[in-house]
């Protein structure tokens, strides 16, 4: 007798990679997800890529908010002032910068280096090694991420511009110059999560358009702490993505030296 019991088939559906070029051309800013719910841990893994991005000094000066509970989900849409891209998101990742974390990072990354130069210099080198370190974390980066008031800016300019008359020297030493190198270190971690979001298949949008204080007061986030970007997450809808994809034409952009 032959049983008349149905099996579903079991699809293996193997995803199919994708070269850097179709996941760059992949990436879209998407305002209109599929109510699909997507994997926390794919999203999570896509973070960990993004903590491998370059960043100034390696003083990884970041945080990164996952934000998956469907309460918190809905304040933050509304803090991003109800854009579509933010009510219909099913994730959201915020990139937070740290700047009031500079001593305790350049206390890290001393460490890091010091035994860096233990493990991979020739001994005859690693004192001097050791000691640039100490003077680069110990002494160069407290001075320059220092922050009050734009006075300590103010006083680093003076410096540098002194300084500058003989020799080859970094201008950006103000406190708003150090501030946006903080946040355009955190954008490129921002940019390399939403690459590997696409390599997943998962769509992305980044936002700026967010109330910073709403957003911070739903995230408990100390006064030190700054709203980079906001970026929703989950799987376009077919309309999702609002038209073709313009650029100005790459002869106006592009110098060739
Ligand atoms: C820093 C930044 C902030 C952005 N803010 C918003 C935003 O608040 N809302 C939005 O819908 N798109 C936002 N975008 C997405 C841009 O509009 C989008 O990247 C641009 O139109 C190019 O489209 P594409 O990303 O699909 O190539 C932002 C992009 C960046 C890089």
């Amino acid at each position: 007798m032959s049983s008349t019991l149905w099996r579903p088939k079991i699809l293996l559906i193997k995803k199919q990679k994708m070269t850097f070029d179709e996941i760059v051309n992949y990436r879209r800013s998407v305002r209109h997800y599929k109510n699909i719910p997507i994997d926390s841990d794919i999203v999570k893994h896509c973070i960990e890529q993004a903590t491998l991005a370059p960043n100034s000094s390696n003083m990884q000066l970041w945080e990164f908010y996952h934000v998956t509970n469907p309460e918190i989900l809905k304040k933050l849409a509304v803090a991003c002032l109800g854009q579509q891209a933010a009510t219909t998101a099913q994730q959201m990742v915020v990139f937070v910068t740290r700047q009031d974390l500079h001593r305790k990072r350049a206390k890290e990354m001393l460490t890091l280096e010091t035994q860096n130069v233990q493990k991979n210099s020739p001994s005859e080198k690693q004192a001097k090694r050791i000691k640039t370190w100490n003077m680069y974390y110990g002494k160069v980066i407290p001075f320059l991420y220092s922050r009050f008031l734009g006075i300590l800016g103010v006083f680093r300019k003076i410096m540098v511009n002194l300084i500058g008359l003989f020799r080859a020297i970094t201008y950006q030493v103000s406190e708003n110059d150090v501030r946006v190198v903080v946040h355009k270190t955190c954008a490129l971690a921002a940019q390399t999560f939403m690459l590997a979001m696409a390599n997943e298949k998962y769509d992305t949008c980044p936002m700026e358009g967010f109330d910073s204080r709403k957003v911070k007061s739903i995230l408990n986030l100390p006064f030190g702490a700054e709203i980079n970007m906001v970026v929703s997450c989950g799987i376009r809808e077919e309309n999702g993505v609002w038209g073709d994809r313009m650029r100005v034409p790459f002869e106006e952009v592009y110098q060739r030296i």
